[in-house]
């Protein structure tokens, strides 16, 4: 069985309480436990979340020899991080990067990301489901 995780970067930890017209009123916590339902049996699924820059990295760093594929929604460092980039590239197991809003909708800053070029792919604007599209495409 596959072991997925998935990284939650700064501010996702918000989700439920911000900017709900743009990312929704549902925690993260709780849809996370439904794909755990969803996907029993299917995948093993991890949870990680930083607002903090290093720290992704270092789970990046920690998890990304040996697990099997990485969702990683990296928040603003997305638009900011050469370091997270580079990181990703480095790696060697798949990233699949996702956005809950589209971000091609929003401020001209958000439509660069530093993290695509090294990702097995991209979801972006599917909302919250976009995490489930990635397990599916990861788990095989
Ligand atoms: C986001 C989009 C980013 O531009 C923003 O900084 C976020 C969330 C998204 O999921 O839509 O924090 O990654």
């Amino acid at each position: 069985m596959k072991h997925l995780i998935i990284i939650n970067g700064p501010n996702l930890n918000l989700l439920g309480k911000r900017e709900i017209d743009i990312y929704g009123s549902r925690p993260f916590e709780d849809y996370l436990e439904e794909l755990r339902e969803r996907f029993k049996g299917q995948c093993e699924l991890s949870y990680f979340q930083s607002n903090s820059e290093g720290i992704l990295l270092d789970k990046l760093h920690e998890v990304g020899f040996s697990i099997d594929g990485i969702i990683l929604n990296g928040g603003a460092y997305t638009h900011s991080s050469v370091a997270i980039g580079d990181a990703i590239a480095a790696i060697t197991s798949p990233v699949v990067e996702v956005h809950i809003s589209n971000v091609y909708a929003r401020e001209t800053f958000r439509h660069h990301s530093y993290f695509s070029a090294h990702c097995a792919g991209c979801i972006i604007g599917c909302g919250l489901d976009g995490y489930r599209l990635a397990i599916e495409y990861l788990k095989g």
